[in-house]
């Protein structure tokens, strides 16, 4: 996928967050530090810094939710982060996002801490962010 392609993916997954232009995701592509791992509907994106993958976003097309492909991304990225010698995935979520937080929960993700207000949504409220990480 191109950064248009991922940016565009972005848009369409109706977050009730900032969506990062195909100009950020240019800027992430090209650095060395990132991972991407895609499949026909959605992509995972992250970054390795020693041996923990952050991962800073996962999306799946709304069309095509609830068939498994969050799962596949996931363990995907999961998988490039480990060969890349990643030992632990490190991820922030919305406490208000159940879907990922059902797909991180049930794929072995554990609450390590918690930032109060730190994601400033579209609408003017502010939500908490769960830090999880998992040992893979
Ligand atoms: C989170 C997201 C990536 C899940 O993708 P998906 O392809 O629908 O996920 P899967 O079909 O693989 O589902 C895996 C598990 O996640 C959980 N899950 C997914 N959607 C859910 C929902 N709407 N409500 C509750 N649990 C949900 C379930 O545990 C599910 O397993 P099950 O179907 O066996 O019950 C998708 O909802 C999405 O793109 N959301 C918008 C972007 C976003 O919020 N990303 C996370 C921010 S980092």
């Amino acid at each position: 996928m191109t950064a248009h392609d991922l940016a565009r993916l972005h848009a369409a997954a109706g977050m009730n967050l900032r969506v990062w232009s195909a100009e950020e995701y240019a800027a992430l592509l090209a650095d060395p530090k990132t991972i991407v791992t895609t499949t026909e509907a959605g992509f995972a994106i992250g970054s390795i810094i020693f041996e923990d993958a952050e991962l800073l976003l996962i999306v799946v097309h709304p069309d095509h939710r609830r068939a498994g492909q969050g799962r596949q991304i996931l363990a995907k990225f999961e998988a490039a982060a480990q060969a890349r010698g990643a030992r632990t995935v490190t991820l922030e979520v919305s406490d208000q996002n159940t879907a990922a937080r059902q797909l991180y929960e049930t794929n072995a993700y554990h609450k390590v801490g918690q930032r109060n207000n730190y994601y400033k949504t579209n609408d003017g409220t502010s939500e908490h962010a769960l830090i999880l990480k998992k040992t893979l």
